[in-house]
């Protein structure tokens, strides 16, 4: 499995061309950059389809563009400093091109407010995650000579009613987001500021809209949420007042649901939390062959101290009781994590109890990080980022090496097996190669043959390498 060190920023996507009739901004040009999390890239298509109503095309190219706009991840210092490094290239680039609107979105958006706009001089229009239906209108604002700011967070927008344009290149999977904000309030976390309170999407319009991939080709959706597991949908309440008297529809209920779609539709959901992740949820796994053996379920630390200054609500003995769960209810399910190294009053002992936690779950794969203090946080506001520099590295790299060797015992356990593989795409090492998924969500390179992208085959896993495996097609 592949291991990954920064999740964010490893990656941006840029719109396709696409273009729909539209209204007031017909004829202008959008380029449109991402980064960061999944629930980023689920809003860019949120974003893409709001202005190609309004007349927008997409282009590839930002030196072409009218609008530029960037969204953006406020989680760890590292991710804000490379979207400003962007930014100022984009300001160079605007001064061939000097009528080009450059805007913020997502979390730096909201956080930062005017200051992007105003202190920095880097942007034309700011817009935080609940505001993106008055872009078309800010756009015009800037237009008219003035600066555009909208960050006003919502109770109640999910963007149900849009039909996101999707921007991914492949046409095989795609995301759905089924919550918005989060209301955890994890200590090292920035999220619950940036994204506001937690609510849920109707779930018939998440039904919708998978059924509508389902159509458009596409065999597999993840459901997106900051914490799935606290999915909540009033069905008397029209999304705006929740009775506790009335039925509701929770995430196991929400995923049986989308699973009825078709049982070619692969689905997946990220990201899960130990502490509010029910055995419902795993029976509904076991009951449904297309709903994915796969659980993202950050621990962030193995040690119960830690885990109380992270206010993350759980033990660690809680989190292995839900591992154990996992492995009791869904023989063979792949786990992931997030761990952070090196959290405010960290000491060798709690390091080495998030070591000992990972030889007993041995993850499939784990997203790893240096903790990065973020204004206002809880953490930023009660305690001292005072582990130095070179120990967070040295933890770090000690809890990368252990999950490299144990990535590397599960992939090479795969060999042998015979795995049902959605085709992805074409490999990156060759065109006669592709790229899909097991069930598992193991990456497998095998040979093309007369295998079409979005075709589920039957793949024995012959090979690995650290980062994936390699097989061929059995008929
Ligand atoms: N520093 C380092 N990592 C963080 N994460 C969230 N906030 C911080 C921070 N301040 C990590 C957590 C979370 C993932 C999305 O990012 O591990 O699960
Ligand atoms: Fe941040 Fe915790 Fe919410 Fe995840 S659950 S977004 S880590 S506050």
């Amino acid at each position: 499995m592949s291991i990954t060190i920064e999740k964010d920023m490893d990656e941006t996507r840029q719109g396709e061309a696409i273009q729909m009739e539209g209204e007031g901004h017909k004829g202008k040009k959008l380029y449109l950059e991402s980064y960061g999390c999944a629930m980023n890239f689920s809003d860019s298509e949120v974003v893409a389809s709001i202005l190609i109503q309004q007349g927008f095309t997409t282009t590839q190219d930002s030196d072409e563009a009218d609008v530029v706009l960037i969204n953006t991840c406020s989680i760890r210092d590292n991710a804000e400093q490379r979207v400003r490094n962007r930014l100022t290239q984009f300001n160079k680039a605007k001064r061939n091109n000097p009528g080009m609107v450059i805007g913020v979105l997502g979390c730096m958006a909201e956080r930062l407010k005017k200051q992007l706009l105003e202190e920095e001089q880097l942007v034309d229009l700011v817009a935080g995650p609940d505001a993106y239906r008055e872009l078309p209108n800010l756009i015009q604002e800037v237009e008219g000579g003035q600066k555009a700011v909208n960050v006003l967070l919502s109770r109640d927008e999910t963007y149900a009613d849009i039909n996101p344009v999707r921007l991914d290149k492949n046409g095989v999977s795609g995301f759905v987001s089924i919550t918005r904000g989060c209301d955890n309030m994890c200590s090292f976390c920035v999220v619950p500021f940036t994204r506001g309170r937690e609510r849920s999407r109707d779930p018939q319009t998440i039904v919708q809209e998978c059924a509508a991939l389902f159509n458009a080709g596409y065999r597999e959706v993840t459901l997106l949420g900051q914490n799935v597991d606290s999915y909540r949908w009033n069905m008397t309440s029209k999304g705006k007042i929740k009775d506790e008297t009335k039925p509701t529809t929770n995430f196991a209920q929400l995923m049986e649901m989308v699973a009825a779609v078709h049982p070619k539709l692969r689905i997946r959901f990220s990201t899960s939390h130990p502490k509010d992740m029910t055995d419902d949820v795993l029976h509904a796994m076991a009951k449904h062959k297309n709903i994915c053996n796969y659980i993202h379920l950050p621990v962030q630390s193995g040690n119960t101290e830690m885990l109380k200054r992270m206010n993350r609500g759980y033990s660690r003995e809680w989190y292995m009781n839900r591992v154990a769960a996992i492995n009791r209810i869904i023989p063979d399910c792949g786990i992931s994590t997030d761990i952070i190294a090196g959290f405010c009053g960290e000491t060798e002992e709690e390091h080495q109890d998030t070591i000992s936690l990972m030889r007993e779950v041995e993850y499939d794969s784990a997203y790893m990080y240096k903790y990065s203090e973020r204004p206002k946080t809880l953490a930023q506001r009660k305690f001292e980022d005072d582990v130095p520099e070179e120990v967070k590295q040295r933890r770090l790299e000690e809890i990368i090496e252990l999950q490299m060797q144990h990535s590397e015992k599960i992939n090479k356990a795969q060999i042998g097996k015979v795995e049902e593989v959605l085709v992805e795409k074409v490999s990156r090492r060759s065109d006669e190669q592709v790229m899909g998924r097991t069930d598992r969500n193991h990456k497998v390179i095998f040979d093309q043959e007369d295998a079409a992208i979005g075709d589920y085959v039957h793949v024995k896993i012959t090979d690995c390498t650290r980062a994936s495996l390699l097989g061929e097609i059995v008929k």
